[in-house]
């Protein structure tokens, strides 16, 4: 696991989006597995501008979500697709029928189909590059809740008590804020050739400490990011305050720099 510690939101953003624009540079028609919440907000606002101002192409890459809301519409302002659209999509030259997000308004029914397809469809894109994470207070990768098995795959889940009070924060009211979301597994982002996991703000630093260096569990389901063998951890000095191999961190991270050789 490679652990960079950086001063501030604004250059964690700024290095993942270096790691992100890297890969579209080297790999045209890669698949990005992506995230909402307002972790990576910075690195989507940099990637518009690197489209923008340098010309980043991304033509020809396909995404998946991690997550939706179920119940909501992507048309509902607090629905991951629409968050999507407004942070992302419309700022580049993606392809929209190339933005697959899980779909909120699918009938119950057909839910166990809709999962099973959407992790085809990673399958047959070639399976995700590279994926975006950020953490849930709980400790949670994609609505991924405490408890959900380490080698659980898309599904439905119910949300506990404080994700639903975290996201509040996004809807008039609490009792507003969907109690249902389907989500990608843990095995399923397991699978992701590569992992870019973010995470900024004191508020996050203790869960960040679990989840890195603390025992793998499915208490802490970002834990089970320890067992991937490509994960680039970027935190802010706010996040990192908990950790306690930061020198370690650091003089690895410097040693990435003499060698020119990313240290995982
Ligand atoms: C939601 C998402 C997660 C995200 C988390 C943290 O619960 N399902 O993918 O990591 O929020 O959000 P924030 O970045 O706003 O702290």
């Amino acid at each position: 696991m490679r652990v960079l510690i950086v001063k501030d939101y604004d250059e964690m953003s700024k290095k993942a989006a270096d790691i992100v624009a890297e890969l579209v540079k080297r790999k045209p028609n890669c698949v990005l597995g992506l995230a909402t919440g307002s972790t990576p907000e910075g690195l989507y606002s940099e990637l518009v501008r690197r489209h923008k101002e340098e010309g980043l192409d991304f033509s020809k890459v396909i995404t998946f979500n991690l997550d939706e809301y179920y119940g909501l519409p992507g048309t509902h302002p607090q629905s991951y697709r629409y968050f999507m659209n407004e942070k992302l999509f419309n700022g580049i030259n993606i392809r929209k029928e190339n933005t697959l997000v899980p779909d909120g308004k699918v009938p119950i029914k057909d839910i166990e189909k809709f999962c099973k397809e959407y992790e085809e469809k990673i399958k047959k894109a070639g399976g995700i590059d590279l994926q975006v994470l950020g953490i849930g207070g709980d400790g949670h990768i994609a609505f991924n809740e405490p408890g959900s098995s380490l080698s659980s795959r898309t599904r439905l889940v119910a949300l506990n008590e404080q994700t639903i009070k975290d996201n509040s924060r996004f809807f008039s009211s609490v009792d507003d804020v969907p109690k249902y979301a389907l989500s990608m597994g843990v095995g399923t982002i397991l699978e992701a050739k590569e992992l870019l996991f973010l995470a900024n703000g004191e508020k996050k630093a203790e869960v960040v400490a679990k989840a890195i260096e603390g025992p793998i569990t499915s208490s802490i389901t970002a834990s089970a990011l320890q067992l991937h063998p490509k994960v680039t951890v970027i935190l802010d000095e706010g996040a990192a305050k908990m950790l306690s191999r930061v020198s370690f961190y650091k003089f690895a991270a410097e040693a990435e720099e003499k060698i020119g050789m990313k240290l995982f």
